[in-house]
């Protein structure tokens, strides 16, 4: 399992910045990738190891990355990845269905968190009734949202928009995180 501190820091800027506004998305997909890699990961040293600090430590970051980062997240391409393409009707179907996971990621969140905080607080004495299922359930969410994102829909948002909709949708990225 990683190891505290390593991969996980919630801080360092993607290599794009804001400048690049897509190749910043595009970087905090992989790190939720990294996350949902973790959380399985944890799952296994749980169960093997027991809730160490090093299981303690994961779950921290876990629970940090998805306190903040992924509702940021979320809420760069509600504002300016969707709506050029539902205006231009260009993947209805599929806009509309990651706007409905957002939703769902949203309101499971608070139960998945419930298992993780146990873990961070040292108290986890092993899996309750339904808690493998809703990490389960968390993890499969954000697979194929994230690759209908990748492959289909930052492609089909990039043609929309020009380079000054870019420059403007990257400030506000930034503003929004109070990096400008
Ligand atoms: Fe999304
Ligand atoms: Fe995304």
């Amino acid at each position: 399992m990683n190891t505290p501190g390593s991969p996980l820091s919630l801080h360092s800027t993607p290599q794009g910045g804001f400048d690049q506004p897509f190749e910043m998305l595009e970087a905090c997909h992989e790190r939720v990738q990294r996350m949902l890699r973790l959380m399985q990961r944890l799952r296994l040293h749980l169960a093997s190891m027991g809730c160490d600090e090093q299981a303690r430590q994961a779950a921290r970051d876990v629970i940090r990355y998805f306190d903040i980062a992924a509702p940021a997240h979320h809420e760069d391409e509600e504002r300016h990845v969707f709506p050029p393409l539902l205006a231009a009707g260009l993947c209805v179907e599929t806009v509309q269905r990651l706007q409905c996971e957002h939703q769902e990621m949203t309101a499971l969140w608070p139960t998945v968190r419930l298992v993780l905080q146990r873990v961070a607080d040292g108290a986890w004495q092993g899996f309750e009734s339904d808690d493998e299922g809703t990490l389960e359930r968390y993890v499969r969410l954000y697979d194929w949202h994230v690759a209908a994102e990748n492959e289909l829909i930052y492609p089909a948002a990039v043609q929309r928009l020009d380079a000054p909709a870019q420059a403007a949708m990257g400030e506000e990225m930034a503003r929004r995180r109070g990096v400008r």
